[in-house]
């Protein structure tokens, strides 16, 4: 198992990619503290999973969030190895039409939190010579109308990401960033709203179809968590069939 030994902390984990996630890391052998808003989710997958997977119900963009996330995940398991950042909210619009709320949430389920949990569990990971995982987006590169709160939000997760490889690489910490594309109920909502868009994105998939949240997208993830990419940091992979090829 890849990840025997590890504790984790995967954000939005109930929900889309983050449930696949807290499954497959579970399998690895990881123990995993995994949050969410999603309360029914969150328990569902708790029963499902056993003792190794703690559900922590939170919404992150409230105050103090990140430091009770760290409290319950010392208070679950005792120490920490990995921080994935998975949780995501966003309301698509026009430029023109994006409002303070719209930017708001995006910022707040996704940057905000990120860079919080970052920086209050730096002490944990540095002991641990831990890896931190953050998700970012395609719509991000490469700019996709009605996206601009989100790719806001997205690329500003790159910079931070950046940073934080340059500065804690020498105490141990590892920081990469994915962007994936994967079939979930945002991916199937945006689908159905914009099929346009959608169309022209599956287009562009050499591998010719959108990633499974279990087989395509967690493995890549577990291998960043894990042991085998220990010479990595700073990066930005795509798990996206090759839909967007980064130079
Ligand atoms: N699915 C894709 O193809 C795709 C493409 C590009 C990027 N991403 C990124 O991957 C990540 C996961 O995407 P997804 O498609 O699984 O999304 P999703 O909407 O299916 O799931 C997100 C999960 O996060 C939880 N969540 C949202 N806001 C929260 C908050 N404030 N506090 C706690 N939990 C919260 C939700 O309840 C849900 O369980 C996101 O960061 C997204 O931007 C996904």
């Amino acid at each position: 198992m890849k990840l025997d030994g590890k504790v984790a902390i995967i954000t939005g984990g109930a929900g889309g990619i983050g449930r696949g996630l807290t499954r497959v890391f579970v399998r690895e052998g990881a123990r995993v503290l995994f949050v969410d808003t999603n309360r029914e989710a969150g328990l569902a997958l708790e029963a499902e999973l056993g003792e190794r997977a703690v559900f922590h119900h939170r919404d992150l963009s409230t105050e103090g969030a990140a430091e009770a996330i760290r409290e319950a995940a010392l208070i679950a398991f005792g120490r920490l190895d990995v921080l994935v950042n998975n949780a995501n909210r966003s309301t698509p619009a026009p430029l023109l039409d994006t409002t303070p709320e719209i930017w708001a949430q995006a910022f707040g389920s996704s940057f905000t939190p990120t860079q919080r949990l970052m920086m209050v569990c730096h002490d944990l990971l540095a002991e641990s010579g831990g890896s931190i995982i953050n998700f970012a987006s395609g719509a991000g590169l490469t700019g996709s109308p009605t996206q601009g709160a989100y790719a806001a939000a997205k690329e500003a997760i790159r910079g931070v990401s950046r940073v934080a490889a340059n500065e804690w690489g020498p105490e141990g910490i590892r920081v990469n960033v994915v962007c994936p594309y994967a079939l979930t109920e945002g991916v199937k909502w945006w689908t159905e709203n914009y099929p346009e868009q959608a169309a022209a994105a599956l287009a562009s998939v050499p591998l010719g179809r959108i990633g499974d949240v279990e087989a395509d997208i967690a493995p890549a993830v577990v291998f960043l968590a894990g042991d085998d990419s220990r010479y990595i940091t700073g990066q930005t992979l795509m798990i996206d069939g090759g839909g967007l090829m980064v130079r």
